[in-house]
């Protein structure tokens, strides 16, 4: 293993909690902000769809966990105001920045397209602000360094938004699979399956060209570093068909499901991954595929098969194969067998993919230094392991992780083994 794999490695086992010194210096550095008896006030970046989701579940903690809804921006003013009546509040704005800007937030929620995460993400962190940002953490293998980067300069808590994470069974099976119960681990797989209608996936059905922009929507705002273009209805309402606010079916359903199986066999950067698909259904303009999947290889010695198609939802089973059994995951948590069916260990979940569990996790981590769930390093990799399955597709190669550099390069420019290496 490279110097640099070891170093984010271990950093990762100390926030994540599996070194105790990790959670130690997390409530330390934090505990200047938020006392644990403090009320915790939170503030909103986007509010469309998955951030309703969001502001229900802060609506639903509020007395229990001692919270208080502040401040509603998105940058269609509408759109903040329906957010901020769903809170009860009645500060809803435009621009991003008032949430920033507003000394009584203690930690933002950013659930905007994805190429908006990593400069509201860097300037969340300029402010002080502790973050839970919706996943892919970025859009970019290069915005997440740029993200990694200042989260460890300023040591403010960065919650990504994959919210099974919060669902014990991954982090027990990983228990489970370091003491050994099914053996040497060498493959995994995991799916993510949809049967869209005639419309196609992400299409707003009925949607027309010629929908104007609403006056109070700021669109150059949406946009942001991405291309400038003219107002564009299905860029606004249907951004995950386009490359340039988007990664499609890999940074938009993948990554909940690669995180799964990182965190249950403790694994980071792949060494090598290949994407295949095509626009195969819906050929509609879109620039990412309908249907794709990917398969990443990692340094431990095991590769990760992920199966997904938008045309048919029949899936396979969510398992992970080891040379003394196999653990499946199953709706109740998680069950291991041996090669005669024989129940070697199983577990029970307490919770489940739950935005609150996620949301409670951030809080108790502010107040009292709890290990976060879906930590920065977590987020990277998982971007890691989705733009280099995309950048596969795009190019026709296979790519490979330079740990060195902190980037992906087609496979064939490293010399790269094809043994476990010996401490991944
Ligand atoms: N964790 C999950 O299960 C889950 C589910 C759905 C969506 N998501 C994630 O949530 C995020 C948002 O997805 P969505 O479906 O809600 O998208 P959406 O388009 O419905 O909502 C995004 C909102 O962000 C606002 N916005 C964009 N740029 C802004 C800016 N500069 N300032 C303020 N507001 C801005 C938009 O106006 C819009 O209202 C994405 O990252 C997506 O991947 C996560």
């Amino acid at each position: 293993m490279s110097q640099s794999q070891h170093i984010s490695r271990r950093v990762f086992l100390q926030t994540t909690g599996a070194i105790a010194v990790g959670a130690t210096f997390a409530a330390r550095s934090y505990a200047k902000v938020v006392g644990a008896n403090d009320r915790i006030r939170i503030g909103f970046i986007g509010a469309g769809g998955m951030a309703s989701g969001h502001m229900q579940a802060i609506r639903d903690l509020r007395e229990k966990n001692n919270l208080e809804p502040v401040i509603v921006a998105d940058c269609w003013k509408t759109r903040a105001e329906q957010g901020a009546k769903i809170l009860g509040i009645s500060n809803a704005v435009a621009d991003y920045h008032q949430v920033l800007d507003n000394k009584d937030v203690d930690y933002v929620t950013i659930a905007t397209p994805e190429h908006r995460h990593a400069q509201m993400t860097l300037d969340a962190m300029g402010a002080g602000k502790a973050i839970y940002c919706e996943k892919p953490m970025t859009h970019t293998l290069p915005e997440a360094v740029a993200v990694m980067k200042k989260q460890k300069e300023t040591k403010l808590p960065l919650q990504i938004g994959v919210q099974a994470m919060s669902d014990d069974s991954y982090a027990s099976a990983g228990k489970a699979i370091r003491e050994g119960v099914i053996g040497q681990v060498v493959q995994a797989q995991i799916e993510y399956v949809r049967r869209y209608d005639k419309e196609g996936p992400w299409r707003v059905p009925d949607l027309k060209e010629d929908t104007p922009k609403p006056d109070d929507l700021d669109w150059d705002n949406w946009l942001g570093s991405a291309p400038k273009v003219a107002w564009n209805p299905h860029h606004y309402f249907e951004w995950r068909n386009y490359a340039a606010y988007s990664g499609g079916i890999c940074t938009d359903l993948f990554i909940h499901r690669i995180t799964r199986i990182m965190k249950a066999c403790d694994l980071l950067y792949p060494r090598r991954v290949v994407g295949m698909g095509g626009i195969w259904q819906w050929n509609d303009g879109r620039d990412l595929p309908d249907n794709f999947e990917m398969i990443c290889e990692y340094p431990r010695g095991m590769t990760v098969y992920v199966l997904g198609t938008m045309s048919n939802r029949v899936g396979i089973d969510h398992l992970i194969r080891g040379y003394r059994g196999t653990l499946y995951f199953t709706p109740g948590g998680w069950v291991a067998k041996d090669k005669d069916d024989k129940v070697l260990a199983e577990h029970k979940k307490t919770g489940g993919e739950d935005i609150l569990l996620h949301h409670t996790n951030l809080q108790n981590h502010l107040r009292k230094g709890e290990p976060l769930n879906c930590p920065v390093e977590l987020g990277m990799a998982g971007v890691a392991a989705v733009c280099m399955a995309n950048e596969s597709w795009r190019t026709g190669q296979m790519m490979a992780w330079d740990a060195k550099n902190e980037t992906m390069v087609p496979a064939n420019t490293l010399d790269l083994s094809h043994l476990p290496e010996k401490d991944a």
